[in-house]
């Protein structure tokens, strides 16, 4: 397992810990290990400690080291999309527990809640999470699991994880947190007192919109990483050795891409918030978010790539907003390097509780001043 505490700065981290791979002809750039299963010699042991793929993989445990080091944990497991590492954190429960979650929770996890985990006995609430208050009134007696989005998504509120972390532990209750947003480029969780990360991989650690994936990393080694593990192991909802090579790719060059995301978002933000075409930017940069002074607390270096504004108008008129943008690509998910955006309700469907002028915006790294023309064109 990485070294906590690693003396090297992140983006030397970012790259080297994706490079770690023996390679017989000394490859600068990881080999792909494309086999399914492994040589025993003749003594019965494997020797480089590699049997099946679905159990391990010289690939995977790249990426598993990788993103462990990024995010100062401890233990880490890699799975084939970020709804089967969420998914896997609540196998991990037991019938009978029960989770709190944010109430504007990304739309396909509270799917998940409703039509798999509520029929395996797991109870939930959802709560607004960034009051405090709110989240103690929701413990119950089997509250296992407090379950985090900061920024939330799409509404980009933000949570205090160390206030929350500190009533959760008193209640010997988790918290996980959904870090796939911030990345570990301007948010540690553990830091902050957090038990569980989870990453959709798909995103920004990926970052090019072209491969899907999941982790899940553990401050602490111990039973429930034992657990996680199994879950992984013998449901087998793995990332493909190509996958994992693709997404520590991306990471190597993630610190770059999430810092121009970021600027390229608080300069947006900072240009919509005057237009008379925008009822409200929801982005924790902005002097007016609520929790503005929280985010300036718990994230580093800027507020992230994702905005979500509401336009003065009904859906008809968010929707031709959005067909009149032409560097915005119009297309669901996020972090990759291109501009998107997106309007959530649509997407959602008919249970959707988004607002219908919302608009969701991923920050690409074009050049703001193209991005900022786009939208002026688009706003007449
Ligand atoms: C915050 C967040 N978590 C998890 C997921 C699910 O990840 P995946 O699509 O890789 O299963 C998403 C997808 O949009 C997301 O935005």
């Amino acid at each position: 397992m990485p070294k906590k505490n690693n003396p090297l700065k992140f983006e030397t981290r970012a790259l080297k810990s994706t490079q770690n791979i023996k390679s017989e002809v000394h490859a600068v750039s990881q080999p792909i290990y494309l086999s399914s299963t492994f040589e025993r010699n003749k003594e019965g042991q494997y020797r480089e400690g590699y049997k099946y793929s679905r159990n391990d993989n010289p690939n995977r445990r790249a990426l598993e080291k990788s993103i462990t080091s990024l995010e100062n944990g401890t233990a880490g497991f890699a799975f084939g999309s970020g709804m089967a590492a969420i998914s896997a954190v609540f196998q991990s429960l037991k019938m009978g527990d029960h989770v709190i979650l944010p109430d504007d929770i990304y739309f396909n996890i509270n799917l998940l809640m409703k039509e798999v985990f509520s029929r395996w006995g797991l109870y939930y609430s959802f709560v607004d999470m960034s009051d405090i208050e709110a989240v103690s009134h929701a413990l119950i007696q089997n509250t296992r699991l407090i379950w985090v989005e900061s920024p939330s998504n799409p509404l980009l509120k933000i949570t205090d994880i160390q206030s929350l972390s500190k009533l959760a532990h008193a209640h010997q209750i988790l918290i996980a947190v959904d870090n796939t947003w911030p990345t570990p480029v301007l948010q540690n969780p553990f830091d902050l007192g957090a038990d569980i990360v989870v990453h959709s991989t798909t995103k920004y650690l990926g970052g090019h919109s072209d491969v899907l994936g999941g982790c899940i990393i553990l401050k602490e080694s111990g039973a429930l990483a034992h657990r996680i593990q199994s879950i992984q192991v013998q449901m087998g909802a793995i990332p493909s050795p190509f996958d994992c090579w693709l997404i520590s790719r991306g990471i190597q060059t993630l610190h770059l891409r999430v810092t121009k995301q970021t600027e390229n978002a608080q300069k947006l933000a900072d240009w919509l918030v005057e237009h008379p075409k925008i009822q409200r930017v929801l982005y924790p940069g902005l002097k007016n978010h609520p929790n503005h002074e929280i985010a300036v607390q718990q994230m580093k270096g800027g507020f992230g790539g994702m905005l979500s504004l509401l336009i003065n108008g009904d859906e008809v008129q968010t929707l031709s907003i959005a067909n009149r943008l032409k560097l915005f690509t119009q297309a669901t998910s996020l972090g990759g390097v291109e501009s998107l955006v997106e309007h959530r309700k649509s997407v959602e469907g008919v249970k959707s509780q988004t607002p219908e002028n919302l608009l969701r915006l991923s920050l690409g790294i074009e050049h703001i001043d193209d991005l900022i023309n786009d939208w002026k064109q688009a706003l007449i």
